[in-house]
């Protein structure tokens, strides 16, 4: 069952059953088992299924429900499927900031194992009508609209001895440095391949994609940015005409996913900026870019 969050919408199974699991990944077609994020209705039952610590609670006081996802040791009396954490011995845990999402996960009442809701290598879905692109008009799906916040979570991995981010978000290393009180580190763009997900063309559209654009090439199509947009491009979408990072995430996936049409040459992409969500915008459009 597919189902919105406030960050894109996710293929949701029984966390608890590995044949549910394995039928996420075969409708996913991913190549290997990538560790899957496991979502609750509440940090008390997800503090169940893992090893929870002091910064966990700190951190799940400060920005659950929300767009955070925490990798926790799993806990030995765990019964979530060991597929659904590609073996590892850590889970990564979360409760999603969306009221369709939490009322689907208190109803189902066992922890749900969901990837974004994208074929593998694909961008993410941020509305419903995507994720029936990606899985065929058979998908059931829970409508709820377009995603709020537009880009995955945050993953942080709490199971070291130094927090550590391994997939840039919404809640931003200075969000969590400040509620932690101590420095976050970032996962090098080297050592990226440790959390399987981050593979580098893991958000991949078809058409080639250029970054920092500042004028087109033609037979190119514009993501632009800003109020001062370079002309000339077969067709144009602004991620944010005012320069708004929360907007531009917002309508990342959706206009990267409308612009990735066979009749354009490539996608030109303005510079944005890389401070708070820039960060994970930039992140996302380097992965976008490395597969082409
Ligand atoms: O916003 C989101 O997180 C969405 C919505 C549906 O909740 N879900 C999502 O799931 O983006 P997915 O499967 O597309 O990405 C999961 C990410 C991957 O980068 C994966 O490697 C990482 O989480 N991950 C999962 N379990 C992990 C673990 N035990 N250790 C390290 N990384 C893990
Ligand atoms: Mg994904």
């Amino acid at each position: 069952m597919a189902f919105p969050t406030e960050t894109v919408y996710g293929l949701g199974a029984n966390a608890l059953l590995g044949e549910a699991v394995a039928a996420i990944y075969a409708a996913k077609g991913r190549p290997s088992f990538n560790p899957l994020i496991i979502h609750f209705a509440g940090g008390e039952s997800a503090a169940k299924q893992v090893q929870w610590n002091e910064r966990a609670e700190t951190l799940a006081r400060a920005f659950w429900p929300g767009p955070l996802t925490l990798v926790l040791p799993r806990r030995p009396d765990s019964g979530v499927s060991l597929l659904a954490g590609a073996g590892l011995e850590t889970l990564a845990v979360r409760v999603p900031d969306h009221p369709l999402a939490l009322e689907f996960l208190r109803l189902a009442a066992v922890p749900v194992a969901a990837p974004s809701a994208n074929r593998s290598g694909r961008i993410s879905p941020t509305t419903a009508a995507h994720v029936r692109e990606e899985l065929g008009d058979s998908a059931q799906v829970l409508e709820g609209g377009a995603c709020r916040v537009g880009l995955e979570s945050t993953v942080l991995d709490l199971s070291g001895d130094v927090p550590l981010i391994l997939r840039p978000g919404a809640v931003t290393a200075e969000m969590l440095s400040a509620a932690l009180g101590e420095n976050i580190r970032q996962v090098g763009e080297g050592a990226a391949i440790s959390a399987p997900g981050m593979m580098l063309s893991h958000y991949a559209p078809t058409r080639p994609m250029r970054l920092n654009a500042k004028e087109i090439i033609p037979g190119e199509a514009l993501l632009a940015f800003g109020p001062n947009v370079p002309q000339g491009a077969r067709r144009r979408l602004n991620l944010s005409e005012t320069g708004n990072l929360a907007e531009a995430a917002a309508n990342l996936f959706a206009y990267m996913r409308a612009l990735d049409a066979p009749e354009h040459m490539a996608i030109a992409v303005m510079p944005i900026p890389d401070d708070d969500l820039g960060a994970a915008i930039n992140d996302r459009l380097r992965r976008a870019a490395a597969k082409a």
